[in-house]
Formats: structure tokens, C-alpha cells, sequence
């Protein structure tokens, strides 16, 4: 048996089938969960997951050093997002009532819950999203800023799609602290007279435009403020904007929980250091 075994294993053609058993154990289980959402889920876009508790331990690692908040504060706020029911409740009855084929009622945040921690750590007073879809990113980050107002700081929300029918879950309570401008997000930035303290960039993903879109947010931005891409899992754009603006960056890979699709991150780029 050893002797057949190393035959094997010193044979090109007669080890392919073990190399192939081998490397594909990696990548089976994800069979088993595209089938499970071709069946469960109504996405076809902008999926939606939770997070492995192994990545919202790591990622708040992270953010605790680039913000200066501990890493159990951080855990918090995760949790506090995490287990709050009546945003739950606001998302899935208005996803009901929408009637959006692509939606489902089953609400989960994926690395948008990092966005809501970087709310609350940083306390911005306005905060800026371009592209919205349904307003998952932008209602959490209302959330967010409604915390911080019941702690004494107040905070406003401006989002921008090109799409009139974008940011529908951004009602109530929500919409008494934002603003939605309908239009091209560089053209609408451009015509802002107010200065931001955290932008998130989730418009036009081409790379051309998401780059532009980075010099318009950076002539808003106010001294200390953020920029937030959530393109950096397949563009180098703003690692490269921050390098030519001397600003530093860092890139947070998110890791979802039981869900085919392999995760997408954060890209953060910070103030200028002071020197
Ligand atoms: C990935 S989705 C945004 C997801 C959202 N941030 C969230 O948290 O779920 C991209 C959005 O960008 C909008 N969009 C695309 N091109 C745009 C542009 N040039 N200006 C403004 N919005 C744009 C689309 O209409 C779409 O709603």
C-alpha cells in the first residue's frame, strides 16, 4: 500500500485525481450554498449576509487602532446594530410593502455594520453616501448618527443616486435626519457648498468614475474627515487617490457567514498625518 501510494505520488498523470480531490475540498461547500440562495434568496445584486464572529473580532481589532476606540467598545456597537429590533422591523415591513423582486425580508448588513461602528466611534456631524439602492448602507448609517444625537451629538445624512426610486428605506425617523439629491453623484458633490466629516463612495463602480468621484468627496471633505470606498475589493483607486494625497490607507476585508458570495471590504482612507 505505501509502495502504490508513492507510486502515485511521484506520478504526474496518476496523481491528478488526489491533486484534484484535494484542492477542490476548498471550494465544494460553495455548491452547497449557491444552490441553498438560487432557492432562498430573491438577490441578484448588492447581496446581503451576516459575518463571521472571527471577522467582526478582527476587523474592530483594526478600527481600534486606526480610530483610538477599544476593541470591546467597537464589539459594541457591532452588537448594538446587530441586535437592534425595531430597525429590523422598519427594513423588513417596508421591504414587504416596496414589493422589490430583488430584496429579501431577511435582514442582514454584511460590512455595513462597520460603517455604523465608524459612525458612532467618529460622531460626524454630516455624512455623505453616494449610491444608495435600497438605502441599506444609508439607513444604518441614520441609525448611527440618531445614537449619537441621544448622546449630544448631533449629526446630519446626505445620500445621492442617479436612480429616483433609490433610498425607499429611508423613512420616518430616518428621513428627519437625511437628505436625498436624485442625480449623478460627481455632479451633485460638485454643487454641496457643506463640508463632510465621513464619506462612503457606492456609486458608478468603474474605475474612471470611482476615482473622480474621490477628488470630488476630497473638496468636501473637512480636515479630519473619511472616506469610506466600497470598491477597494476589486479597485485600487483609492489606495492609489490616498498615496497622491498623502493620505494613509487601509484596506478591511469582510467574510460572510454561510453565503457563496466571497466577501467584498472596506477601503479607508485618513486624514493626513500630522507632521
Ligand atoms: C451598489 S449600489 C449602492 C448600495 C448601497 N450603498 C447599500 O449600502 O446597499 C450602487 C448604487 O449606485 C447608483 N449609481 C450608479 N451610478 C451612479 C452615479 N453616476 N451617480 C449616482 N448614483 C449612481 C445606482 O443607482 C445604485 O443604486
Amino acid at each position: 500500500m505505501k509502495k502504490i501510494k508513492e507510486i502515485v505520488k511521484n506520478s504526474r498523470v496518476l496523481n491528478i485525481l488526489p491533486r484534484f480531490i484535494y484542492s477542490t475540498q476548498y471550494y465544494n461547500y460553495r455548491y452547497r450554498q449557491i444552490l441553498k440562495w438560487i432557492f432562498a434568496s430573491n438577490e441578484d445584486t448588492n447581496f446581503t449576509y451576516g459575518l463571521t464572529s472571527k471577522n467582526k473580532l478582527e476587523v474592530s481589532h483594526a478600527l481600534s487602532l486606526i480610530t483610538g476606540e477599544s476593541v470591546q467598545k467597537i464589539l459594541e456597537y457591532l452588537e448594538e446594530i446587530e441586535s437592534n429590533a425595531s430597525i429590523r422591523k422598519h427594513i423588513s415591513s417596508i421591504t414587504k410593502l416596496h414589493k422589490d423582486s430583488n430584496a429579501d425580508l431577511n435582514v442582514e448588513y454584511g460590512r455595513r455594520i462597520y460603517w455604523y461602528a465608524l459612525v458612532r466611534i467618529l460622531k460626524p456631524k454630516l455624512v455623505l453616501e453616494t449610491g444608495l439602492d435600497k438605502g441599506l448602507g444609508g439607513i444604518l448609517l441614520c441609525e448611527g448618527i440618531l445614537k449619537n444625537l441621544k448622546e449630544g451629538y448631533s449629526g446630519n445624512y446626505i445620500g445621492i443616486d442617479i436612480n429616483p426610486e433609490a433610498g425607499y428605506l429611508l423613512t420616518g425617523k430616518y428621513a428627519e435626519i437625511s437628505k436625498i439629491l436624485y442625480g449623478d453623484a460627481i455632479k451633485s458633490i460638485n454643487q454641496l457648498t457643506k463640508k463632510f466629516d465621513f464619506c462612503v463612495s457606492d456609486s458608478d463602480h468603474s474605475e474612471d468614475y470611482e476615482y473622480r468621484e474621490y477628488f470630488a468627496m476630497l473638496s468636501k471633505l473637512s480636515p479630519n474627515g473619511i472616506i469610506v470606498g466600497d470598491n477597494s475589493h476589486c479597485s485600487d483607486k483609492l489606495a492609489k487617490f490616498s498615496l497622491a494625497q498623502d493620505r494613509p490607507f487601509i484596506y478591511l476585508n469582510e467574510e460572510p457567514l454561510n453565503h457563496w458570495y466571497p466577501g467584498g471590504g472596506l477601503g479607508i482612507s485618513l486624514p493626513k498625518l500630522k507632521k
